[in-house]
C-alpha cells in the first residue's frame, strides 16, 4: 500500500521528523519534503537518501511540490516562525496564520483528501485554522497538542522514581502551551497511583518543569526539535498503521468548537472516538480556562 507523507516546512522540527522516520519502522514508504527554501530541501532529500542503506524502512525520499498532495495519506506542516528566547507560542499567532492560509490553500487546490497533522505553534489554533480552511472533516484534522508535553512528563516522573517512562501512564491536558495542566488524579505507575510515590510539592516541580520545559530548551539551544520529531513518528505511526491507539492530540472538541490536547483514539481515519476520564473539580476548571484560552486566540484572528 502507497504511504504518502508530504512534511510542509522543512526546518528544525520537520527535520527532526524527517531523521527520526528514517530511523525507525514505519509504514511510510514515500516522503514528499516541501519548504519556502527550495535549495535547502533538494540538500535535505539528498542527505536523507544517503541513510537508506542502513534504514530500518525502505522510504522513497523527494523533493515535493503541491502537487503531491493528491495522493497523500499525511500532510504534517511544521511551517512557519519558531519560538525565540523570551516569546511565548501564543506571540507567533498572526505571523503563521498567514502563512497557513497560503499553505492550506495550495493543498487543497490539488484535492488532498487525507489527514492533517500540524506541528506549527500556537499549536491549538493552527491546527483550528487548518481544520477552517481546508473544509475537511474534525476527524481528518489534528494538531500534535500535548503529546510532547506528555511525553516529557513521562521522562521526568520515570526519571525521578527510577521507573521506565514507559510504565508511567497519564497525560498533559489542555493548551499545548502556558495554560496546560497535569490531571494527578489520573496519573499512575504500572496500576498505582501517582500519590503513593510523589508529594504534592514534587509533582508542583515536575509540573513546573514539564510547562517550562520549551522556553529552557530555547533558552540553551535556541529551538526544540529531537522530542517533537519522535513524537510526530509516533503519531504517523498509528494512523497509517491503524492503530486505534489512544493518544493525547490537539482533537476538535465540539462543545466548545476549539481544537485541545485531550486523548482520543487515533487510527487510518484519523480520530475514531473520543477517550473520556473523570477528573475532580479542580481539574474540571483547569481544562475549561485551558479551553477559553484557546478560544480567545482563535476569535482573535476571526
Ligand atoms: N508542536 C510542538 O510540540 C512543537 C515543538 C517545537 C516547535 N514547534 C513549532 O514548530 C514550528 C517550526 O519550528 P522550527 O524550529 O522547525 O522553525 P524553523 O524556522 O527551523 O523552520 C520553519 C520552516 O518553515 C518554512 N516556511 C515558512 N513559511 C513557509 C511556507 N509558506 N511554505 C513552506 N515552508 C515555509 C521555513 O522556510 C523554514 O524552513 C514553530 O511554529 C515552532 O514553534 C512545535
Amino acid at each position: 500500500m502507497k504511504n504518502k507523507v508530504i512534511i510542509i516546512g522543512c526546518g528544525n522540527v520537520g527535520m527532526s521528523y524527517a531523521y527520526a522516520l528514517v530511523n525507525q519502522k514505519t509504514h511510510v514508504n514515500e516522503l514528499c519534503l516541501i519548504d519556502l527554501d527550495k535549495n535547502r530541501v533538494k540538500g535535505e532529500v539528498m542527505d536523507l537518501n544517503h541513510c537508506m542503506p542502513y534504514s530500518p524502512s525502505k522510504i522513497d525520499i523527494k523533493v515535493g511540490t503541491y502537487e503531491d498532495c493528491k495522493d497523500a495519506k499525511l500532510i504534517v506542516i511544521a511551517a512557519g516562525a519558531n519560538q525565540k528566547s523570551g516569546e511565548t507560542r501564543m506571540d507567533l499567532i498572526y505571523k503563521n496564520a498567514k502563512i497557513f492560509k497560503e499553505i492550506i490553500k495550495n493543498v487543497m487546490k490539488n484535492g488532498f483528501n487525507g489527514i492533517f497533522l500540524v506541528a506549527t505553534n500556537p499549536l491549538d489554533v493552527m491546527t483550528y485554522i487548518t481544520w477552517k480552511y481546508s473544509g475537511l472533516p474534525t476527524r481528518k484534522v489534528i494538531g500534535s497538542g500535548t503529546f510532547l508535553d506528555t511525553s516529557r512528563l513521562r521522562y521526568l516522573v520515570g526519571d525521578k522514581l527510577g521507573i521506565n517512562p514507559k510504565n508511567v501512564h497519564g497525560y498533559v491536558i489542555g493548551e499545548h502551551g502556558d495554560s496546560e495542566f497535569i490531571p494527578w488524579s489520573n496519573v499512575n505507575v504500572g496500576l498505582q497511583n501517582i500519590d503513593d510515590f510523589l508529594s504534592d510539592h514534587e509533582k508542583k516541580e515536575i509540573e513546573n518543569n514539564v510547562r517550562n520545559a520549551a522556553y529552557e530548551i530555547i533558552d540553551k539551544k535556541g529551538n526544540t526539535s529531537y522530542g517533537i520529531g519522535v513524537c510526530l513518528v509516533r503519531i504517523t505511526n498509528a494512523i497509517l498503521g491503524d492503530e486505534k491507539s489512544v493518544m493525547v492530540v490537539s482533537n476538535y472538541d465540539k462543545n466548545n468548537d476549539v481544537y485541545v490536547g485531550l486523548p482520543c483514539i487515533l487510527g487510518r481515519l484519523g480520530v475514531i472516538n473520543k477517550i473520556f476520564f473523570n477528573l475532580n473539580d479542580e481539574e474540571t476548571k483547569k481544562l475549561q480556562n485551558s479551553i477559553d484560552v484557546i478560544k480567545e486566540a482563535i476569535n482573535k484572528i476571526n
